[in-house]
């Protein structure tokens, strides 16, 4: 019941018709919905609402794949959150790994991210490359990885998608995500704020092609390619420059200004990725979205919501800005835990 999950069910629907689609999401942004014509969880034969810290007894049971998006999803939310976001991404998490496992799930997809490569500057990093976790959520996917490797073999096949940052339209839209930010601001004021100098390397992947990417691993020849697989999840042609993708927004979308902040202290995460891995394991499932219509895409999402919020970095479009306001309002405690 996030950004991601709606446009993974609309997939599976499509290319698993006959599967049974079990959702469990806690739902801190369920009421988030944006431009939607059907509830996307209409597509599940059953969606349970739980923690994953107290999982419903039985929730394994028949479940043949698992693909586990839930978690403290980005940086300032892992920033705010440290110990929550080590509980629910990394201890919570593993110990549903282990449950799947001895309940005979026999393959595993885990959304793992590439801020694990951190401050990296210099070449593109393959899997191999050194890793340079900064942050909570950062560290919370590593640890998973290393956990999920150990749990490996050839009755619990297990993929770690590292993901570049996510863009585009969803059910439950995120402004929190760079080309998603700079789409929002020239719809609503023709105005594109970089907080940056525009320098940093950030990697992008649309989420119908992370979906793409989730259904390649839920069916990936595992014979041939190990039980255990961490792999960047992307496609070359898609490491940006910040800049790159403000400018890519002022070209598409008429009469918008871009500022950049020139004395920006330097931005802590940057990289470029190495995506050949995936290119080579996965010809059929490469991301099939090109800048342009991911940007068209998302404009005509943001028309279609008849968006017009200047103020959106502190609106119900910004997963922290929901949290904390769920919290001050008393509805779920600093563990965040429904009261
Ligand atoms: N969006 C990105 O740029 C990106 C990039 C790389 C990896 N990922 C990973 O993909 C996954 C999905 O990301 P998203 O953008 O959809 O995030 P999101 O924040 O929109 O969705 C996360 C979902 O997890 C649920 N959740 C959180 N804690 C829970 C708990 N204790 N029990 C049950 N449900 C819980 C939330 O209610 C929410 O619906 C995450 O694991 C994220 O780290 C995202």
């Amino acid at each position: 019941m996030g950004y991601v999950g709606p446009g993974l069910l609309e997939r599976l629907r499509r290319s698993s018709p006959d599967a049974v689609l079990v959702g469990v999401d806690t739902g801190y942004f369920a009421h988030c919905l944006t431009g939607v014509t059907i509830f996307p969880e209409a597509r599940l034969d059953l969606q349970y609402f739980a923690d994953l810290r107290k999982p419903p007894e039985n929730l394994l049971e028949g479940v043949d794949t698992v693909v586990h998006l839930a978690a403290i999803s980005n940086d300032p939310m892992g920033d705010r959150f440290k110990e929550v976001t080590h509980d629910i991404n990394f201890q919570a998490s593993i110990e549903l790994a282990k449950k799947a496992k001895a309940a005979g799930v026999s393959r595993f997809v885990f959304a793992s991210s590439c801020s694990v490569y951190g401050f990296a500057e210099g070449e593109a990093r393959n899997e191999q490359a050194p890793l340079n976790p900064l942050t909570a959520y950062a560290k919370s996917k590593i640890g998973m990885e290393e956990e999920l490797n150990k749990l490996a073999d050839e009755s619990f096949v297990v993929t770690c998608l590292r993901f570049a940052t996510a863009c585009g339209a969803s059910d439950r839209l995120r402004l929190d995500l760079v080309l998603n930010d700079f789409v929002a601001g020239a719809i609503a004021s023709r105005q594109i704020t970089v907080l940056s100098d525009g320098t940093p390397w950030r990697p992008l992947i649309h989420v119908k092609d992370m979906a793409l990417a989730i259904d390649w691993a839920i069916h990936r020849d595992s014979d041939n390619e190990g039980a255990f697989l961490a792999l960047n999840s992307g496609s070359n042609g898609w490491n940006y420059q910040v800049r790159d993708l403000a400018e890519a927004v002022a070209e598409i979308i008429p009469g918008v200004d871009v500022s950049i902040n020139k004395d920006a202290p330097a931005d802590k995460r940057s990289y470029q990725v190495d995506f050949g891995l995936y290119e080579k394991l996965a010809p059929d499932h490469q991301p099939q979205m090109t800048l342009k219509t991911a940007i068209e895409d998302l404009a005509e999402r943001l028309e279609f919501m008849k968006f017009n919020d200047g103020d959106f970095r502190n609106s119900q479009l910004i997963r922290l800005k929901v949290i904390s306001e769920h919290c001050e309002q008393g509805r779920l405690n600093s563990r965040l835990e429904w009261q």
